[in-house]
């Protein structure tokens, strides 16, 4: 089994990374295959709506030339995805956007691809907006099928600078049981 895991942050090794490893590292003492993809640098642009994934069917996007479709793949073979975002004015990072909007796109023209998969946001967050950023990957999950767990909150990290979300042990918390939620429904679909 396989958890691969996006990290939209402008900052590469940022607080949404840091949040997300604490996640996979509960995923790998339960014996889950993990990899971290971070998106800071890469080149990632939105959705031109040219509805040509619908015509193509091929689960690739039309557009090939940044990372997307090398994304696609990853989600594709994984059976579980996490989708983490920093909180940009209270909503998602644009590479966040960007994924979920080209993927999602290409998941419905190919009959829900991503159908149960078990999926699961992480967001970091200064002060305030968060809830809107889980509830904006969350729409992403839902509408494409996958199964969604829970934790004991919703799934976020407060923090500024690089590294600060280390000192919110709840939020560390929140991950690490996020992981063995996660864990624990992985092996009940595929165990
Ligand atoms: C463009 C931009 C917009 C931001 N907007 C918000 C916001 O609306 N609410 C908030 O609490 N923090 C906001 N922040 C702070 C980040 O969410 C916070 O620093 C977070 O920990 C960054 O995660 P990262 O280290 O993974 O990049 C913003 C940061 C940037 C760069």
């Amino acid at each position: 089994m396989k958890v691969v895991a996006f990290s939209g942050s402008a900052r590469k090794d940022g607080n949404t990374a840091i949040l997300i490893n604490n996640v996979l590292q509960e995923l790998e003492k339960e014996g889950i295959e993990t990899e971290l993809f971070q998106l800071a640098g890469k080149k990632i642009r939105g959705c031109i709506a040219c509805m040509k994934c619908f015509e193509n069917k091929d689960k690739h996007c039309a557009n090939k030339d940044d990372v997307l479709n090398e994304c696609l793949e990853k989600m594709l073979e994984a059976d579980g995805i996490i989708l983490g975002s920093p909180t940009y004015f209270a909503n998602v990072s644009t590479e966040i956007k960007s994924l979920i909007d080209r993927s999602g796109l290409v998941a419905i023209a190919n009959g829900h691809m991503f159908k149960r998969k078990v999926g699961a946001a992480v967001v970091a967050v200064r002060r305030a907006g968060s809830v809107s950023v889980f509830d904006a990957i969350n729409h992403f999950f839902f509408i494409n099928q996958l199964i969604v767990p829970g934790s004991i909150y919703w799934n976020m990290g407060f923090g500024l600078e690089k590294g600060e979300v280390e000192k919110d042990e709840e939020g560390i918390q929140t991950m690490k049981i996020l992981g063995e939620n996660m864990a624990w429904l992985l092996k009940k679909l595929h165990g």
